[in-house]
């Protein structure tokens, strides 16, 4: 059984005062165990914050995106070793936000992934079909293309990243997988790892995961936990989702 793992994605939203109040929240609430991790990724700004309320916790924190290459004229950019000096643990890579209005490509985000590898952060390596890709029926060439593209570039140490399957119409639409929709992804997903000797790994379920369908969803097989947005902004939920 792989590791159970729920991360919180708190994508542009926060400020230090109410990051202090969650955070507090979660150190109080979280009962350590070791077969199952919490984390959260947060805005570049705060993972100082993050790191001084968070060392000595169970809970881990990481970032939610990250540039290639190691250090140079990137402006706006942040490098793995800045990552490193606040001890983050995770990097989301290849979020689908990331994809759609930034226009990452799959090679942009298997670029990201090697770097986080090289630097010693796990990526959390996100995936998931539109709308469309799977009304067209081909979610399953769309997630394994974006999951292939990582592998070629990574080879065995994909046996150190995280997977996220995220279908994007599920993305903070209030709109959830069916929880065999979302097995069915995953095992397709388990299949390719175990292929490049990573079978072991953890792949997340993300999509609108709530308190009330987190149970159901981490239940499948293959979801060794949750990719959570909006629900991890509210302690109380998140909770309950990562006890789930
Ligand atoms: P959501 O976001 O839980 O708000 O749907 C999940 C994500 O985008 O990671």
């Amino acid at each position: 059984m792989s590791n159970r793992l729920v991360v919180g994605n708190w994508k542009m939203n926060g400020g230090l005062a109410f990051n202090a109040r969650l955070l507090d929240e979660l150190i109080r609430g979280w009962k350590e165990d070791a077969s199952r991790e919490l984390a959260v990724c947060v805005p570049f700004p705060y993972l100082a914050q993050a790191q001084a309320a968070l060392t000595g916790s169970p809970i881990a924190w990481g970032a939610q995106n990250v540039n290639a290459a190691t250090s140079g004229a990137y402006t706006g950019e942040v490098a793995t070793a800045m990552l490193m000096d606040f001890a983050c643990r995770y990097v989301i890579v290849g979020h689908s936000e990331r994809r759609q209005i930034y226009r990452e490509s799959d090679e942009d985000i298997a670029a990201k992934a090697q770097a986080c590898l090289d630097a010693g952060l796990t990526p959390i390596v996100c995936v998931g079909e539109t709308l469309e890709e799977r009304e067209a029926g081909s979610t399953e060439s769309v997630v394994l293309r974006q999951l292939d593209a990582v592998l070629a570039r990574v080879g065995e140490r994909a046996a150190d990243m995280v997977v996220a399957y995220e279908p994007v119409w599920a993305i903070g639409t209030g709109k959830t997988a069916r929880p065999e929709q979302a097995q069915e992804v995953h095992a397709r997903l388990r299949a390719r790892l175990r292929e490049a000797g990573a079978g072991s790994i953890a792949i997340l379920y993300g999509g609108s995961v709530k308190a009330d369908n987190a149970a159901t969803l981490f239940s499948e097989q293959d979801i060794d936990g949750g990719l959570i947005g909006s629900a991890s902004l509210k302690a109380g939920e998140f909770l309950a989702i990562a006890a789930a």
